[in-house]
């Protein structure tokens, strides 16, 4: 039972990895890097790959195909950083590790706090001893209409958590839960942009939702709307957000995820030109909060993702029913 598992992180997750090695009785290939065309040859004999977000193109799959590879496992939720019709193509099965959704609800939530509560200019003024209070002036959550964006395992805990704030709650997705309704109100996606003073994203990003928020659905926000993405970068158009944030209709925002980070989020560019000028512009803004796709990362995260990507796989190699295939 072999498996590579690439983009493997020394400090937190090998330790894991050669404990559920031992655990699960497995033989890993474990490689730091994330898989290029270079490296493919180290699934050679590996009937399981193991990855995290890094593109994996059609040539990939047809590499790691040709190494004999019959499964993928992706040690996060969202997969579509995967070349699914590939993955049919090269009968590659694929499938994905969902963790508790409570670290990105957590994370969600102080991202609106931070937002409507001014944190980053706050936190530039206490850093330089500029302790002024003009134009740090907050909102409070109770005063605020919230509009959850996906109300599936992420956005309904979110949804739990406002709940306790006092807020109002309007909520949008395509197909609605009983559980939701205890503490917000559905309403159509157009009511949701004119209603609400937050926005947060919890939807996977699929064709029908790519730059959802773009310059017509800004048009309809109210002045000063925030917006929250834990979500997928290019559910947000870049360039619409840079200028409604530059006129001032969009008040604040906070991002753990920004269109095309692939590449720069989890390696050391400090020395490097940033080949993503949106985000250089969107971390410029004092009202812009930029994380790197950091909110699902807890001590609970990483260690049921590399158990769960591992166990995937063998169930996978045992041929039992695996809960964890995305792909059929
Ligand atoms: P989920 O699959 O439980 O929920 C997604 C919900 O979105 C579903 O209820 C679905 O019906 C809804 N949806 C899908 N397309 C839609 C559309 N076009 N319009 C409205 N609703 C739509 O997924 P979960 O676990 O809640 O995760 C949500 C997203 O959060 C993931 O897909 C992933 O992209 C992102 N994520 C980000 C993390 C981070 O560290 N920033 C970590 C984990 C997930």
């Amino acid at each position: 039972m072999k498996v590579t598992v690439y983009n493997c992180r020394e400090f937190d997750e090998k330790e894991l990895f050669l404990r559920y090695e031992k655990e699960m009785g497995m033989e890993l290939v474990l490689c730091t890097q994330p898989p290029t065309m270079e490296n493919a040859c180290l699934t050679k004999g590996s009937t399981c790959v193991d990855i995290l977000t890094s593109k994996i193109t059609r040539e990939l799959m047809a590499a790691f195909h040709e190494n004999g590879v019959k499964y993928l496992t992706t040690r996060t939720i969202g997969y579509d950083h995967i070349d699914l019709e590939a993955a049919k193509e090269f009968g590659i099965k694929v499938g994905n590790a969902p963790y508790g959704p409570d670290g990105v609800s957590d994370y969600t939530v102080m991202l609106i706090l931070m937002s409507i509560r001014k944190m980053k200019r706050i936190l530039q003024r206490t850093d330089i001893q500029d302790y002024t209070l003009a134009g740090i002036q907050g909102r409070e959550l109770k005063d605020l209409t919230v509009g959850v964006i996906g109300t599936g395992r992420i956005g309904k805990t979110v949804i739990r958590s406002l709940s306790g704030f006092g807020c109002k709650i309007l909520a949008y997705d395509l197909y609605k839960q009983d559980e939701v309704e205890k503490y917000a109100a559905y309403v159509p996606l157009e009511q949701l942009f004119k209603e609400a003073d937050v926005i947060t994203l919890h939807t996977p990003l699929t064709d029908q939702n790519y730059h959802l928020i773009n310059e017509k659905s800004i048009a309809m926000m109210k002045d000063g709307v925030v917006i929250v993405n834990t979500a997928r970068g290019a559910l947000i158009d870049s360039q619409a957000l840079i200028a409604a944030v530059e006129s001032g209709k969009i008040g604040a925002a906070g991002l753990d995820v920004v269109e095309n980070e692939f590449g720069l989020y989890y390696y050391d560019c400090k020395s490097d030109i940033l080949k993503n000028r949106e985000l250089a512009i969107l971390r410029g803004f004092p009202n812009v909060t930029v994380s790197h796709h950091m909110a699902f990362y807890t001590d609970n995260c990483v260690e049921t993702v590399v158990r769960d990507s591992l166990m995937s796989c063998k169930l996978f190699m045992e041929g039992k029913e695996n809960p964890w295939e995305v792909l059929a």
